[in-house]
């Protein structure tokens, strides 16, 4: 398929849904940074992310892939609520995000657990904030660390667990608090191969089991066909939607003992996320659906 044709038929994907409030929308979105000046420079803007426009639907999985730099980490951010938007907005079921909220979850690259805490302690963190008494903490802790697959692990401190251990305890703490929309910053890339292709097919699992909305962000071109239902592919700096592609391959039962990295329409999936990473600045970009 042509960065074209993958453009036009996004249009498709993208048009709002009569009726049914995307869960996540960016309308516009632009981010700009003051960098500070020194004796040689005189302080200038650096706009990180700009005009960016996208709806994400209800219990979508949706990857987003761009080169480094160019404003993924800043979209979550914003997303999250950690900073706001210069101009432009984001909406989480129709309500614009101010600041953070349990409705949103974080993952990112760095475990960020705290090592004095067991797993499970890590876990009941955010459900602390809230203010849920201790038996229901232990309870949800218990329940989210089985879901990510670590039931016996409960009363490890992050330094006696694997890599990706940690990362599944960072999920299990992401979930905790039951947030609709999971955000998540390359939270395999520090991991080995092996362990990251794993922890993709627990992530699938666990999309699946709760039906989450999740923006996944990636500057892998593999990882994000593999996880996506649909790659959102950015622009170098700052970062815009050049294009998004709609993943149609085998999931779940149908992939069973099946190697779908090799499958010809993953391979051809995969040649058009990196044609469209690829393509020249200055081939026509195009925003996405909140117009
Ligand atoms: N707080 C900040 N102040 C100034 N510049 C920033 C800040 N945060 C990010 N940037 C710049 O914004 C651009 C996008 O950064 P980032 O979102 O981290 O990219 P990515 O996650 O895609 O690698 C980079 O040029 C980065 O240096
Ligand atoms: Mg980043």
């Amino acid at each position: 398929m042509t960065l074209t044709a993958a453009a036009a038929s996004a249009t498709d994907v993208l048009a709002p849904d009569a009726g049914a409030p995307a869960r996540l929308r960016f309308e516009h979105v632009r981010k700009e940074f003051t960098v500070r000046g020194d004796r040689r420079r005189a302080p200038s803007t650096l706009v990180a992310v700009d005009d960016l426009s996208l709806d994400v639907a209800a219990g979508e999985l949706v990857t987003v892939v761009g080169p480094s730099g160019c404003g993924k980490s800043t979209l979550l951010d914003l997303v999250a609520g950690l900073s706001t938007p210069t101009s432009g907005r984001i909406l989480v079921d129709g309500r614009e995000v101010t600041g953070p909220g349990l409705d949103r979850g974080i993952v990112f690259q760095q475990y960020a657990l705290l090592p004095w805490r067991s797993a499970q302690r890590n876990v009941e963190l955010g459900l602390e904030a809230r203010g849920l008494p201790a038996p229901e903490r232990r309870r949800v802790a218990r329940e989210k660390l089985e879901l990510v697959g670590l039931a016996g692990f409960e009363d490890r401190y992050p330094h006696e667990l694997s890599g990706g251990m940690k990362q599944r305890v960072a999920i299990a703490r992401a979930l905790a608090f039951d947030p609709e929309v999971l955000l998540m910053d390359e939270p395999f890339a520090a991991l080995d191969a092996q362990t990251r292709e794993q922890l993709q097919d627990e992530l699938l699992r666990i999309w699946r089991a709760t039906g989450k909305t999740i923006v996944f962000i990636t500057h892998g071109i593999e990882e994000a066909v593999y996880l996506g239902q649909r790659v959102v592919v950015l622009s170098g700096r700052p970062g815009r939607v050049r294009t998004v592609i709609d993943v149609d391959l085998p999931r779940g039962d149908e992939l069973a003992g099946t190697d779908l990295r090799t499958d010809p329409r993953f391979v051809a999936h995969r040649h058009t996320v990196w044609e469209a990473l690829h393509a020249p600045a200055g081939t026509p970009e195009r925003t996405g659906g909140a117009a």
